[in-house]
């Protein structure tokens, strides 16, 4: 998949830019606030119908406009091309038009032409909270997989029923006989939104941990374990441990997590009755981050020890990354698992992702920034690299498209390393 060409019309500092991408790297090279993230968060919307940094899509119109309108001409796996359109006035939902179609659903629309957007915000997924890895984990799923989408957006629709309702008990003007039917319902869609999470989780997770040891150097491995207050400990995989029950290997692994969902549910109702709000469920769940590493016995307290090793002296030790990991552990981590996000949606779609590195290279080593662009550059993915800087990044890059943003216009640059 290939993006060909773009238009940005009133789309945050871009009044009417043009911009061609005739080849497969392009770096986009300028000064602060003059218009590289605008540009990629352009080609992500494209993509995925959601900014990666907005919270409400009218912030991308640009000050004083009453609306933006991006266009962009891509060549499919088929070679085929195909026209995507977005536009969002001030009042109203954005439109996307598919080859001058509109299209209704965004669960259509997410998948067809994916993207992955790295930034140094991509960080708070290790350093965020939980709703950052929920985020990431949905987002990630929903480009590989429609059906998830489709019921995470019925769950969330039943929740906020459920909600509603919760709130109407405590106010005595319904009665808690209804909850029973949400309560189904919210098992049905949460279960299947659960299953399908641990199954992709569990591929992601190799893929991290590979890139991991790869970009670290194999000092500690990383180990990520998912975690839901509706799911029994055994059912949840962790790098070290094999589920005992897999809701992905078993076949009725399906009606485990729904009976276990209702034993929670049941267990929180009080408590839910009292707040108003559903305290468990997939939209609550989170994954742990931690670096494993082998120490020596006598060293520090609290190990977890495993008694699968030939010598007693050798123990993991084991400890959350958000609070314990360096700032370069956290980062290497928040790398290891975009790369891994890339790998899965390429391994599940036999396409390459559009790919965004949004100044990511700046906050980087040299082997890690070497690790990175040489894992991109064999994939044949289309690439995007912003950087205020082209001159450490252009010996590593294979004839790469070199443009200039200023103020908002953006131009081409010839591609050779003397001329930068
Ligand atoms: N809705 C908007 N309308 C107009 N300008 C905007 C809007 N949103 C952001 N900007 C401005 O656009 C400029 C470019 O932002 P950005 O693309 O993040 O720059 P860069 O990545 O090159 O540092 C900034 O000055 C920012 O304040
Ligand atoms: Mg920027």
């Amino acid at each position: 998949m290939l993006l060909k060409h773009i238009i940005l019309r009133n789309f945050r500092n871009y009044i009417d830019c043009e911009v061609d991408f005739p080849q497969s790297v392009n770096l986009i090279v300028g000064g602060n606030a003059q218009g590289k993230t605008s540009l990629l968060e352009a080609i992500y919307f494209l993509c995925t119908a959601e900014s990666h940094r907005a919270t409400h899509d009218a912030e991308l119109i640009r000050h004083h406009e009453s609306g933006f309108y991006l266009k962009g001409t891509l060549r499919n796996g088929s070679n085929d091309v195909v026209l995507l359109e977005a536009t969002k006035q001030t009042r109203g939902q954005f439109k996307l038009k598919k080859n001058g179609i509109l299209q209704t659903k965004r669960s259509e629309w997410i998948g067809q032409f994916n993207a992955v957007f790295f930034s140094p915000e991509s960080l708070t997924l290790v350093k965020g909270g939980p709703s950052e890895r929920r985020r990431f984990l949905n987002l990630l799923i929903s480009q590989i997989n429609s059906e998830y989408l489709r019921n995470l957006q019925k769950y969330n629709l039943v929740l906020k029923q459920r909600n509603e309702l919760l709130k109407q008990i405590r106010a005595t003007s319904a009665s808690i006989t209804q909850l029973d039917a949400w309560n189904k319902l919210l098992i049905m869609h949460g279960t299947a939104v659960i299953v399908k999470r641990l199954e992709i989780f569990c591929q992601l997770r190799g893929y991290a941990i590979e890139n991991y040891l790869k970009l670290a150097g194999a000092q500690e491995n990383l180990a990520l374990t998912y975690r839901s207050a509706v799911m029994p400990d055994d059912m949840l995989m962790h790098n070290s441990q094999t589920a005992t029950v897999s809701p992905v290997t078993d076949p009725s692994g399906m009606d485990k997590v729904a009976k276990h969902f209702n034993i929670s549910l049941n267990a929180s109702r009080e408590a839910d009755l009292h707040r108003g709000t559903t305290s468990v469920g997939p939209h609550r769940d989170d994954f742990l981050i931690e670096l494993e590493s082998e120490t020596r016995t006598g060293a520090a307290e609290n190990y977890n020890e495993h008694n699968e090793g030939d010598s007693q002296e050798t123990k993991t030790f084991r400890e959350g990354a958000r609070s314990y990991g360096s700032q370069g552990q956290q980062r290497t981590i928040a790398l290891a698992l975009k790369l891994a996000e890339l790998e899965l949606i390429r391994d599940s779609t036999g396409m390459d992702p559009i790919v965004l590195l949004d100044d990511v290279t700046s906050e980087l080593d040299d082997r890690r920034t070497k690790y990175l662009l040489e894992v991109l550059q064999n994939l044949s993915a289309q690439t995007f690299i912003t950087t205020t800087d082209a001159a450490p990044l252009v010996h590593y890059l294979k004839e790469p498209n070199v443009l200039t943003v200023e103020n908002a216009n953006v131009s081409c640059t010839v591609a050779n390393s003397q001329s930068i």
